[in-house]
């Protein structure tokens, strides 16, 4: 399995069947508050259902479209972050994630999406742009791509059904350019 060790205590993994169990826990126990902005969770009744997701997952990697992670946190299931295909003609992809509530705030969603683009997205696929869209209203979300530098493109109206309603949603995208030169001005203050 592929992993990105991000810091001491953080880690990236390919995600397995093996990791259903604990995934399922994970989304169980957070059903309502991921609710707010997932649209999948009543999708996700049994164990078997998360292993069925894990395993399209693997099946999107062998087709070369991408790979999904399990973010790891001293040894435990924090959340998953992975691409929606890629579109290889055009050269572009783009992220979705998320964290179980009692991992947030620790930086780690930043972090991964930053791992991810730094070890997939511009290097080893050659990508040429990156996109992250979330609810309007989702500040949290939004809050990672406007950390790293991503550029706010617009809002796309009504763009999702969130089981009883539509949310508007922004979209943010970087460019393997931005990317450079966010990387050559660390590289200036290191
Ligand atoms: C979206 C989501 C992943 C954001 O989680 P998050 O914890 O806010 O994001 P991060 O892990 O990047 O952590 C950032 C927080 O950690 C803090 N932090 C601590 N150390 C940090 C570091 N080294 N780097 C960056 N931030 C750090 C930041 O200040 C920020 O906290 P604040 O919001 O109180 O200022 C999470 O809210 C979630 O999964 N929500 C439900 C599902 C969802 O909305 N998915 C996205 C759909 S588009």
């Amino acid at each position: 399995m592929r992993r990105i060790q991000m810091t001491e205590h953080s880690l990236l993994k390919q995600l397995e069947p093996a990791d259903a169990k604990e995934m399922f826990w994970l989304t169980d126990t957070n059903r309502s508050y991921l609710r707010q902005w997932l649209p999948w969770l009543d999708y996700t009744k049994r164990v078997e259902d998360t292993e069925q997701f894990i395993r399209m997952t693997m099946n999107q990697y062998s087709n070369n479209q991408g790979i999904h992670y399990g973010i790891w946190y001293k040894g435990r299931l924090a959340g998953t972050i992975g691409v929606h295909n890629i579109d290889w003609i055009n050269k572009k992809t783009a992220i979705g994630y998320w964290l179980g509530a009692q991992f947030q705030g620790k930086g780690l969603m930043t972090n991964a999406v930053s791992a991810y683009m730094d070890h997939l997205i511009f290097t080893s696929w050659g990508l040429e742009k990156v996109t992250i869209q979330a609810a309007t209203e989702n500040y949290r979300s939004r809050a990672i791509p406007e950390r790293l530098g991503f550029h706010l493109e617009g809002v796309l109206r009504r763009n999702e059904f969130l089981y009883d309603h539509f949310v508007d949603h922004a979209v943010y995208s970087l460019l393997r350019s931005e990317w450079e030169e966010i990387h050559r001005r660390k590289k200036m203050l290191d």
